[in-house]
């Protein structure tokens, strides 16, 4: 290679993991809220979804003006505004717009397939309960339906199109709405339980 020449990573696609303090005394908190919803919301899936999973996306519940998920909330405002300062964002708590939140129950079997959260700038997932062995989230790259996929040789940062991100009990990862993900199928008898919301700036 020529001696001064250089590899340029531009434009990365910028995720964040955070681990929630406190989060088993927060999980236990929240656990009974998710058995009560799941007895009184029946699943909101959208009839176009293939796979199989519980969800309230797109419930009447304002999950996060309810108990005990009200807990949540200064943490998802916190770690969002953290994640817009890391990406140069002008996003001040008090701009911070919660567009939707819902709960996912993945049994053994359920997955999510690829997807994206529309109208929206941030996205973010927690986890509420993540057994051993259970589903990671996918991302894909957004430039993957536009690329030509030549054979590699071995697969690195500068080529791969998909990452995976294990869950992990109080594990926040926060994302840019556009950025496609899917679950994978959760292969463990115990559920994966997940909060999900999206975020715009007001
Ligand atoms: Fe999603």
């Amino acid at each position: 290679m020529n001696g001064d020449a250089q590899i340029h990573q531009l434009f990365p696609t910028v995720v964040r993991t955070s681990n929630i303090e406190n989060f088993q005394a927060l999980n236990e908190k929240l656990t009974p809220g998710v058995e009560a919803i799941r007895k009184t919301t029946p699943n909101t899936k959208p009839d176009d979804w293939a796979c199989s999973v519980y969800t309230t996306l797109h419930s009447s519940i304002e999950l996060l003006d309810t108990e005990p998920f009200t807990l949540l909330k200064p943490i998802i405002q916190r770690e969002v505004s953290q994640y817009a300062d890391a990406l140069g964002i002008h996003a001040p708590i008090e701009h911070l717009r919660f567009l939707d939140a819902w709960l996912n129950i993945y049994a053994k079997g359920d997955s999510q397939e690829m997807h994206i959260h529309q109208n929206s700038i941030f996205s973010g997932i927690y986890y509420i309960k993540a057994p051993e062995g259970c589903s990671a989230v996918q991302f894909q790259s957004p430039l993957i339906d536009t690329m030509i996929a030549p054979a590699l040789f071995e697969t690195n940062e500068l080529n791969s199109t998909g990452a995976f991100l294990p869950a992990k009990e109080g594990r926040m990862i926060l994302f840019r709405s556009h950025l496609k993900h899917a679950v994978m199928t959760n292969n463990v008898n115990e559920e994966r339980i997940s909060l999900s919301f999206n975020i715009d700036l007001a």
